[in-house]
């Protein structure tokens, strides 16, 4: 156990026990009162300099009365007068699943406080740490970014690993919980001693969505690393329903009512159970940003709910969710035509919001918080092909990337006829292998991306939902790289190594036949590093001058018993250079 976790257990008892005392004043020694209990701990979120939002649940059990409570923020542990800057009181109860939230006010920018909640016999729930954003002059930010975390994949190691670091603020880019039952999409419970999915079934109603929250947060690490400092959080497909969009999702069904009824559904114990600043006329509206002290404006978009077109799925899939397959002949060169033109990831109003939030910025860096992979992940077809092949193995696939290489090493005079064809994009063109992703939308990236390098704005993309690791240029369709995209793996969620994939990264970026061939031999053209076999997180640290990527990974999620390292150091210069370690 880290000294800090040691720490944070060790204010909490201090805490439960300052309050036992001022409830047996309070009460005189009796208590007709049963007591809350704060199952899930406490959490923080969405700071801005002045204020946070604070989060608990609180419910006596077998009961449904409601629960009164008093929250404080206080500069220390002692909870005493004169040291509480922020408190009032609000009630957990059955209209909100016995969740409660609240946003305090009145806080000093950049500093970090201790905060709780107090139930009416003076019970105390566990002390947490927030933070406030800085105002002016930060000279470094450090958040720890995550997406994907499969309960039932195997253990939150990786929540565990960040508990450690000195990460600031945590940042979630979606796959906070998975929508799937027993024997679902990656569930490793019958392995791995992990408790299998609650409800045993895909979830569907709100009685569902909250079950299964309160499932993930019973989790310890996940609550230790809510209660250490606070989160920004937005949702990706699977708060909702595997591959969302505005008007369904590929896993809803009709046997599982109306599209918009579990939608809402999902979003209401989304904002129950998230320390997220809710705009109760909508609950679909979360797209929101943050400036952190003149250093970076982080904008927290929503690319799947709000604003997306149907998407088309993955190369090979022989009819889409709409019937269609798509017309890879659209993609060549990422140039939709026809009605793909107008395809969108994101409102017209969020876009706006988006151009108007890059003008009025004034920070060094443009961060834009994103669910899904925004850098051109165009592989070679042959790849592809091989790939999505019937009966398609680690072997068939490693023999048409070994194909491709070889071709494009090869100078071009020596080249086979076959190779010839290989190497030349007409004859086999580079497509995008996830049209989920921003691939699917690329007119829509490629306003973002001029818009943002029209008004020379630094950009830097983290993104999420590939369960994998990369580090991406972002460029325009004519190659003019704009900025650059990080993009951690999942905290549990299988990845590439899942189908046989694990040992494809150093393809993909080329560094394998970098040293023999030189650069620019790799899969993809604007892959940069990619790890496709671990789990981890991604450790940001911004300063004026630079952003600097840590790419965390542990060596196993299946065992609580597990060692994280730093698997690749990645950082960006406001010129656009870039050094690895
Ligand atoms: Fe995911």
């Amino acid at each position: 156990m880290s000294n800090r976790r040691s720490f944070l257990v060790k204010s909490s008892a201090a805490a439960a026990v300052v309050s036992l005392d001022s409830a047996l004043v309070a009460c005189g020694g009796g208590n007709s009162t049963k007591p809350a209990q704060f199952t899930y701990g406490v959490a923080s979120g969405d700071p801005l300099a002045d204020r946070v939002i604070l989060w608990t649940y609180a419910k006596i059990p077998d009961s449904t009365t409601p629960v009164n409570l008093t929250w404080q923020v206080c500069v220390d542990t002692s909870f005493a007068a004169g040291k509480v800057v922020s408190t009032g009181t609000l009630v957990a109860d059955s209209s909100t699943g016995f969740t409660a939230k609240v946003d305090a006010t009145g806080l000093t920018p950049g500093v970090s406080y201790y905060y709780r909640f107090v139930d009416g016999a003076g019970v105390s729930s566990p002390v947490g740490i927030t933070r406030t954003l800085p105002a002016a002059n930060a000279n470094s930010v450090k958040l720890a970014v995550f997406s994907c975390s499969l309960y039932s994949a195997g253990f939150f190691n990786v929540y565990d690993a960040a508990l450690t670091s000195d990460a600031q603020y945590a940042i979630h880019l979606g796959d906070y919980i998975y929508e799937y039952g027993v024997g679902g999409f990656g569930d490793a419970s019958g392995t791995t001693g992990r408790a299998a999915p609650v409800p045993a079934k895909d979830i569907v109603t709100l009685a569902d969505y909250r079950a299964r929250y309160a499932q993930y947060r019973s989790d310890a690490n996940l609550q230790a690393l809510h209660a250490k400092m606070p989160w920004i959080t937005v949702w990706d497909d699977h708060e909702f329903a595997n591959n969302a969009f505005v008007t369904g999702a590929q896993n809803h069904n009709a046997t599982q009512g109306d599209w918009a009824v579990r939608k809402n559904n999902a979003a209401t114990a989304y904002h129950e159970w998230m320390p997220i600043r809710t705009e109760s006329s909508n609950l679909l509206k979360i797209y929101r940003s943050f400036d952190f002290g003149g250093l970076l404006s982080l904008h927290m978009l929503d690319t799947r709910i709000e604003g997306r077109v149907q998407q088309y799925g993955f190369y090979g899939d022989p009819a889409n969710a709409d019937g269609s397959a798509y017309n890879y002949a659209d993609y060549v060169g990422g140039i939709q035509t026809g009605a793909d033109a107008n395809r969108t990831m994101i409102s017209k109003t969020q876009l706006d919001w988006l151009t108007g939030r890059f003008n009025a910025s004034t920070a060094p860096w443009q961060i834009l918080g994103n669910q899904d992979i925004m850098g051109r992940m165009w592989f070679p077809a042959s790849v592809l092909g091989a790939q999505a092949a019937k009966g398609a193995t680690a072997d068939s696939v490693g023999q048409a990337v070994g194909a491709y290489i070889m071709a494009k090493a090869t100078p071009a005079a020596a080249r086979s006829a076959e190779q010839a064809g290989l190497a030349n994009p007409l004859v086999n063109p580079r497509l995008p292998y996830n049209l989920d992703s921003w691939d699917g939308y690329p007119l829509q990236r490629e306003g973002i991306l001029r818009t943002a390098s029209a008004m020379k704005k630094n950009l830097v993309a983290i993104s999420g939902d590939s369960h994998n690791a990369w580090f991406n240029n972002l460029s325009l369709l004519d190659g003019t790289k704009v900025g650059y995209e990080f993009a951690g793996s999942s905290v549990t969620s299988p990845g590439f190594e899942s189908v046989g994939l694990g040992a494809f990264a150093p393809f993909v970026d080329g560094s394998y036949v970098t040293k023999s061939y030189g650069s620019g031999m790799g899969l993809v053209d604007d892959v940069n590093y990619a790890d496709t076999s671990r789990r981890g997180y991604l450790l940001l640290t911004v300063t004026a001058t630079s952003v600097k990527g840590d790419y965390v990974f542990v060596d196993t999620i299946g065992s609580s018993k597990y060692t994280a390292t730093i698997g690749k150091s990645i950082t960006v210069n406001l010129d656009k250079s870039v050094s690895y370690a």
